[in-house]
C-alpha cells in the first residue's frame, strides 16, 4: 500500500473517501463530518487503501503565512484508520507521507490537538511537544519538525500554548490510560 494524495481542494473526492470509510467502520467519529471542511479551507489529504477501498486517512493544512518565527506551521486536523487497520503503522505512514511535503514547504512545525487515547499515543510515538489540555479536553500538540528543533529549545513556547511547559512522558502516559473526550463520546 502506498500513500495516495487526493487532488487538492477536491472535497467531493475527500467525501466519497469518509463515506466508505464511515460504511465500513460503521463508527460515528466526529471527524468524518468535518473533514469536508478541513479539504474545503484548503488541507491536503492522503489516503492508504487496501485494493480500491480506504483504510486510512490523513488530513493537513500545510500553511504558508510567516508572522511569526514559530511559522509556518502544518496542520494537522484529522487521522483514521479503519478499526480492522489499526496497529499496523498505517497512520505512522501517512504521517510520514505529509511531514515530507510540510518540509519541503518550508515548514517550521506541526500542530494538532489530540482528542483520543489512539491519537495522543500516535503523537507519542512520533516524539510530539505536547503543552498540556486545552478547555475543551484535547490536548495541544505543537512540535518541531525534523531539522527545526534547535531553534526552539527548552524554555521557547509556542503561541496559544495552554501551558509554559511540555508534558512528562509520564503525563502523557496518564492521560492515554485514562482517555480523552473522543474515547469517552463526548
Ligand atoms: C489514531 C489512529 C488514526 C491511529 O491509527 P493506526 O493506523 O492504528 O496507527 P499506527 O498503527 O500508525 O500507530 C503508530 C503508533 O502510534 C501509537 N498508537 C496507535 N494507536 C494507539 C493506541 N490505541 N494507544 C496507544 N498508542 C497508540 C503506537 O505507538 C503505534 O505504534 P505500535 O503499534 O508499534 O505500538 C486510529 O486509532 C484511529 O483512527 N482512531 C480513531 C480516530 C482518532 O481517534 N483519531 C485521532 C483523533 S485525535
Amino acid at each position: 500500500m502506498s500513500p495516495v494524495e487526493l487532488p487538492f481542494g477536491d472535497v467531493p473526492a475527500a467525501q466519497a473517501v469518509v463515506n466508505v470509510m464511515r460504511e465500513l467502520s460503521g463508527d460515528k467519529h466526529p471527524l468524518f463530518a468535518e473533514v469536508r471542511m478541513y479539504v474545503f479551507q484548503g488541507a491536503r489529504t492522503w489516503v492508504l487503501y487496501n485494493g480500491d477501498f480506504p483504510v486510512s486517512l490523513h488530513c493537513t493544512k500545510i500553511g504558508k503565512r510567516k508572522k511569526n518565527v514559530w511559522e509556518p506551521v502544518a496542520n494537522w486536523y484529522a487521522a483514521y484508520t479503519l478499526p480492522a487497520y489499526r496497529r499496523r503503522g498505517h497512520a505512522y505512514r501517512l504521517y510520514a507521507e505529509m511531514e515530507k511535503e510540510a518540509i519541503k514547504a518550508g515548514c517550521r512545525h506541526v500542530k494538532s490537538l489530540a482528542g483520543s487515547s489512539a491519537g495522543l499515543g500516535l503523537h507519542r510515538a512520533l516524539q510530539h511537544r505536547c503543552w498540556g489540555q486545552v478547555p475543551t479536553g484535547e490536548v495541544f500538540v505543537y512540535s518541531p519538525l525534523p531539522g527545526q528543533e534547535h531553534l526552539y529549545p527548552k524554555g521557547a513556547v509556542p503561541p496559544q500554548a495552554p501551558q509554559e511547559l511540555t508534558m512528562t512522558k509520564a503525563e502523557i502516559n496518564a492521560l492515554i490510560k485514562q482517555g480523552l473526550r473522543y474515547d469517552h463520546g463526548k
